[in-house]
């Protein structure tokens, strides 16, 4: 029996369980943190074969993963949750010999657990190191995983791709560059990271609902020259900037010669079928194997519904190639397509 500690962004707990019991009907599923951190229990697999089948077709909204190698009862005694820790890691000598090592600590806010992530990695480091291996917090072999629940303490040691992520639940973070316009730009800096699609890659972008242009800002330091289309106004850091031109007016509007852009970005804040038909209007601006990446939002009731909706009308336009739920996503998810 495989047993993983899955997470997704809060409130989509019950869209990443639904799209797990769709690929194995008789999975065991119980929530630990309500809408975000479950526990999952698949018979007659092992883990690696549970985390390969996803990995081939990755859901989109369970954002994180790990194998619990042991589920410990949360002692009310400090001392013996920190021995308890302490020998789960010493536990893990052999495997950690000579490996570069991330230890990932998350609690649920309702755990007893009486450390603070960092007093807890501190706690472990000792015996890793004694065992040979190197501790990191990024670019490990090896993440040692602690979830500590109301009761309980998850713990494991996984590679980080067999996790979905390498950071600790998913939690993507970026450094805040200095005058960043938006936090909308996170989105587009995690959608290039997750989905492995460098933007230096292209030279021409038409982004639509750019303002007030965190998303530009992020093309334009690639070196891409943008039209940004929005009725709304651009950040004033972006007047006047050479790469720039600001189209302020409705995406429904548009005309460009054909194949002018080699990619096409969408944040827009509209009826996710309204702005499928302004994209798909839009194909023919776009150069073959142009890319497209999309945020869809969910502003109706049935989330895996909308999504299998707008897929099928964007699919007749172009290749999906990924659909998920980024960190950064609130009540969206965001799709990479090409031409
Ligand atoms: C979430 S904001 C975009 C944020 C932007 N991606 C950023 O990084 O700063 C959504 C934008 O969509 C624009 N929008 C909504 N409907 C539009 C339409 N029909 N045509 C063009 N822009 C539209 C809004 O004016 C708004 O500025």
């Amino acid at each position: 029996m495989s047993v993983f500690i899955g997470t997704s962004n809060p409130g989509f707990a019950p869209y990443a369980m639904e799209e797990l019991r769709r690929r194995w009907p008789g999975i065991t599923l119980s929530g630990l943190a309500p809408g975000e951190t479950f526990k999952l229990s698949v018979d007659g697999t092992d883990d690696e074969a549970l985390v390969r089948q996803l990995r081939r077709d990755e859901p989109i909204f369970l954002r994180h993963l790990f194998p619990v190698r042991e589920e410990l009862a949360l002692s009310e005694q400090a001392e013996e949750v920190a021995a308890a820790l302490v020998s789960f890691a010493g536990s893990l000598s052999a495997e950690v010999r000579g490996a570069k090592v991330a230890i990932q600590v998350r609690k649920a806010q309702d755990s007893t657990f009486p450390f603070s992530s960092a007093e807890a990695r501190d706690l472990m480091v000792p015996a890793l190191l004694e065992a040979g291996a190197q501790t990191v917090s990024r670019g490990a072999d090896l993440i040692l995983s602690v979830y500590t629940a109301k009761r309980s303490l998850y713990v494991g040691l996984s590679a980080p791709r067999d996790n979905l992520s390498d950071w600790p639940g998913g939690a993507v973070r970026f450094r805040r560059e200095e005058g960043l316009i938006s936090r909308a730009a996170f989105k587009l800096l995690e959608a290039e990271q997750t989905f492995d699609l460098p933007l230096t890659r292209f030279a021409s972008a038409l982004d639509l609902g750019a303002a007030p242009g965190g998303w530009t800002s992020v093309l334009l330091e690639r070196g891409l020259r943008v039209t940004a289309v929005d009725p709304a106004a651009m950040d004033e850091s972006l007047y006047d900037h050479p790469m720039l031109r600001h189209l302020r007016q409705n995406a429904a509007e548009l005309n460009f010669a054909p194949g002018t852009f080699d990619l096409l970005v969408c944040d827009m804040s509209w009826d996710p079928h309204h702005t499928a038909r302004i994209v798909k209007q839009l194909a023919p601006a776009l150069s073959a194997g142009a890319s497209v990446i999309v945020t869809l939002k969910l502003m109706y009731k049935k989330p895996m519904q909308t999504i299998a909706d707008l897929l099928a009308s964007y699919e007749e336009s172009f290749d999906i190639k990924r659909v998920k739920q980024l960190f950064h996503n609130r009540d969206e998810v965001t799709v990479w397509m090409r031409k």
